[in-house]
């Protein structure tokens, strides 16, 4: 068989340094893509000659986009997988958080994940083969006062990819979405995300569901190397998944509400 080829954003920490390593494990090639580049050092001592490149860009500028895929495209082929992990969120009231921050959850969790896709399937669908892996979040499936953009961006993720595995059915390409729940990861500091709290509150519920970013990243692959539409990891993340489609909107806002521990 010849080489299999995973681009990977967000590699340098977190689920996506999971997901890359769970991909040099399953013996793919991987172009990997961190904002900082020294990030990547430790993949590279692991993952040796399968490290084919790793790009240093800025996913919330055009630029470090265009960074990006100029150096897929000096790949002699499609990749075999694009995994779109890189995203950062902010945790508090809307009107307290930076607009730079607002910007660039944005920018790196809607915009460059929507051209980064779009450049790199069309590439496959040419080809017709391909895998594309989203990593959305368990907030893509209800307002979440709070982490209202963030919540919003993921909301995008899940509605554009999903609707984009239903678009390619035929093409050979197939897109999988990924619905972690709150994992163990630099996000929980970066984002501010409160995960003290007592029982019944938001905190306290996301330490009973915390999970590991490993397994975050082993179903996620497999889910997306089986050409599945989503991976929902954890039982509790399921619950809240079903909870947000059957539960009408008063109940679902009641519910957070009291998460939040306000009236
Ligand atoms: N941890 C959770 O509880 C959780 C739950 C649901 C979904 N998620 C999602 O999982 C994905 C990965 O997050 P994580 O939990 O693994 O956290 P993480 O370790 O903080 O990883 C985030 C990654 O995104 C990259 N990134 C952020 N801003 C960037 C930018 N402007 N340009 C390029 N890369 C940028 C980071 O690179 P640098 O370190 O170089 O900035 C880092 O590699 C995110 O999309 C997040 O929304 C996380």
């Amino acid at each position: 068989m010849s080489e299999r080829i995973a681009v990977v954003t967000g590699a340098g920490s977190g689920i996506g340094l999971a997901i890359a390593r769970e991909l040099v494990a399953r013996r793919f090639s991987l172009l990997a893509c961190s904002r900082d580049q020294r990030e990547l050092d430790g993949l590279a001592s692991e993952a040796g000659d399968r490290l084919l490149a790793r790009v240093g860009a800025d996913l919330s500028t055009d630029e470090g986009v265009r960074a990006l895929l100029d150096r897929v495209d000096v790949l002699d082929r499609a990749p075999d997988l694009l995994v779109n992990c890189a995203g950062l969120g902010s945790w508090g009231e809307h009107l307290s958080i930076e607009s730079s921050k607002v910007r660039a959850m944005l920018a790196v969790n809607v915009h460059a994940l929507t051209t980064i896709t779009s450049h790199v399937t069309r590439a496959m669908v040419a080809r017709g083969s391909g895998r594309v892996l989203q990593v959305a979040s368990t907030a893509a499936f209800q307002p979440v006062p709070m982490f209202a953009v963030y919540a919003a961006t993921k909301h995008y993720v899940r509605a554009f990819s999903e609707a984009l595995h239903d678009e390619l059915d035929g093409t050979g390409v197939t897109v999988t979405v990924l619905y972690p729940g709150v994992t163990k990861t630099p996000f929980l500091d970066a984002a501010r995300f409160p995960l003290d709290g007592a029982p019944g509150s938001v905190g306290w519920i996301a330490r009973q569901a915390l999970l590991e970013p490993e397994d975050v990243a082993r179903k996620g692959v497999e889910g997306a190397l089986q050409g599945e539409r989503r991976v929902v990891v954890g039982a509790l993340n399921q619950l809240q998944r079903a909870l947000g489609i059957a539960l009408p909107d008063a109940a679902t806002r009641a519910l957070w509400r009291s998460f939040l521990g306000r009236k």
